[in-house]
């Protein structure tokens, strides 16, 4: 038998103002992303920001839909979107803003298990780790190394192989 510890260290950030400018300006987009959200049937609304090694920022909201399965989180809207126009381009950051509309988010929203499972799909492509910001409406910040460290023993094409 063999005991195996998966882990990773978050960082946790008091406010912007201890982000580096960069993550900043990056969470500035991912807010101002969140302002455009479409969200009016859960009014939960949640902006991405997708910082690429070009210096290129694409940004993407949640988009919902009376069918609801057929909406789509903030985070895939961003990352397809930015695979669709910068393909092969190496994704460095995401930065994830949420907050409800009638209630304030004061914490940090992770990402879902299918936009983590879709997100590793680039990560396990490009060959680099993928840093994920996320904040509420305002306060603290958590940081992830990676989307590997949000889903760990994670499914990826090296099993189709
Ligand atoms: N949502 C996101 O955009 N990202 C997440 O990681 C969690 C949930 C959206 C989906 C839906 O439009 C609303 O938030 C409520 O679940």
């Amino acid at each position: 038998m063999e005991k195996q510890h998966l882990g990773f260290d978050l960082m946790i950030y008091e406010s912007v103002d201890e982000l580096s400018m960069d993550d900043r300006e990056l969470m500035s987009r991912a807010r101002e992303a969140r302002d455009g959200a479409y969200a009016p049937y859960s009014g939960f609304h949640v902006g991405a920001a997708v910082l690429l090694a070009s210096g290129d920022v694409v940004a993407g909201n949640n988009q919902e839909n009376a069918s609801f399965p057929s909406g789509l989180c903030a985070e895939r809207v961003a990352v397809f979107y930015a695979g669709a126009a910068h393909p092969g381009i190496r994704i460095l950051s995401i930065a994830i803003s949420a907050s409800g509309r009638v209630r304030e988010l004061s914490i940090p929203a992770a990402p879902c298990g299918n936009c983590r499972q879709a997100i590793l799909e680039y990560e396990q492509k490009q060959g680099y780790p993928i840093r994920i910001l996320m904040q509420g409406a305002q306060g603290k910040i958590y940081e992830c190394p990676s989307v590997a460290s949000l889903l760990p023993l994670g499914f990826d094409g090296s099993f189709l192989t």
